[in-house]
């Protein structure tokens, strides 16, 4: 089982969305028994809470139901995930720091990942811009960009792994 993990700040706004978003794609494609996602947050402070009323409501404008309830990344994560993906790159900083903290060696070159590291669309912007303080607009760009850098970063694994989709879209 290939395990995708979604990191941002507070696990509320941007990573549910890109693990709802990623849940569907692999569900479309029938690949549930070979990938499988989750996501956290660099912070603790939404911890048991679903996702922001506006994620929620910017995913299922597009069909989908985010189950989640938030929770801060654990040490175990940086083993259990092999992928681990985050929005912007102050939880790349964050991540990276704890991984180093634990482990006495930085990430390997194959472990963290950026997610817009997967846009075909971007023109010199590295980071999904958190829209937690932003309005209906910003959640709305958040979900158009976590479900075109996914289709590719879904792309990526099944080349890298030599998974054989179940479905085609
Ligand atoms: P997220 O957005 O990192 O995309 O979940 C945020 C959620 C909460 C806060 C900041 C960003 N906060 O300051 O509580």
């Amino acid at each position: 089982m290939v395990k995708v993990l979604f990191v941002c700040l507070g696990n509320i706004c941007r990573s549910p969305v890109a693990e709802g978003v990623f849940k569907d794609l692999i569900q479309k494609h029938g690949l549930e028994d070979k990938i499988d996602c989750d996501s956290a947050g660099t912070m603790g402070w939404h911890a048991g809470q679903a996702p922001d009323h506006r994620a929620i409501k910017s995913a299922l404008n597009h069909g989908i139901a985010l189950i989640h309830k938030g929770r801060e990344i654990t040490t175990a994560d940086l083993d259990d995930f092999d992928h681990i993906v985050v929005m912007d790159e102050k939880n790349f900083k964050d991540v990276h720091a704890l991984y180093y903290k634990v482990k006495q060696i930085p990430p390997p070159a194959e472990k963290l990942f950026l997610m817009r590291d997967y846009d075909p669309n971007v023109k010199g912007v590295f980071e999904v811009p958190d829209p937690y303080y932003g309005s209906e607009k910003d959640f709305e760009e958040v979900f158009q960009i976590v479900e075109r850098s996914g289709k590719e970063l879904l792309g990526h694994l099944i080349e890298k792994y030599k998974l054989v989709k179940e479905k085609e879209l």
